[in-house]
């Protein structure tokens, strides 16, 4: 089983990154095979959906081998970041009938569930499968809770197996 981790934000300083490694640690863990996928090296100056530039060819390439996805989301303004927007749109098809877990971070109380629920929109329309069992961190800066974390982790990756076996 493959599945890549999206680090969702390009922000200097970002403190989704810490969420990302630890997601990765946690798939290993679970004898998944997966990588990061670091939205910094796809960067794009304006919404590109032809699927010709490189970093459209390389994310391609990465999708097509997966079996699910998951994606690590901070909340800006009740949204999510619009460097993941521009991400995703660079593909179409190739997220057909992906199962995909959602992981929201935020500084506030709510865990980023605002912006999980816009990019839960957009997957769909991008044709993946949003399982039930997102993650929602809060208080990332002061008070990362890596246990319950850890827990809401293993569900959701266990979701995305099981998803992507009835599926096949
Ligand atoms: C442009 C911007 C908008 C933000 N909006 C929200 C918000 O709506 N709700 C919230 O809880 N935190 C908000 N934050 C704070 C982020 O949750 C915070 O930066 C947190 O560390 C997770 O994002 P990071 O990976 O960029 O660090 C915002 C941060 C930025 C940069």
């Amino acid at each position: 089983m493959y599945i890549p981790i999206i680090l969702g934000t390009a922000r200097e300083g970002r403190f989704s990154e810490k969420v990302a490694n630890l997601a990765m640690e946690i798939a290993k863990e679970s004898g998944i095979d997966s990588e990061m996928v670091d939205i910094r090296d796809y960067r794009l100056a304006a919404t590109d959906n032809i699927g010709n530039i490189p970093q459209a060819k390389k994310w391609a390439e990465k999708v097509n081998k997966a079996d699910a996805l998951v994606m690590v989301a901070p909340e800006y303004n009740h949204g999510y970041s619009g460097e993941l927007k521009m991400f995703l749109d660079m593909l179409y098809e190739e997220y057909f009938g992906k199962p995909v877990g959602l992981c929201g971070v935020s500084m506030g109380p709510w865990g980023g569930t605002r912006g999980i629920q816009a990019l839960k929109l957009t997957c769909l329309a991008l044709g993946m499968h949003p399982i039930l069992q997102a993650v929602y961190v809060p208080n990332i800066r002061d008070a990362f809770d890596e246990k319950t974390f850890g827990k809401q982790a293993k569900g959701m990756l266990e979701g995305l197996v099981k998803l992507k076996v009835a599926i096949k």
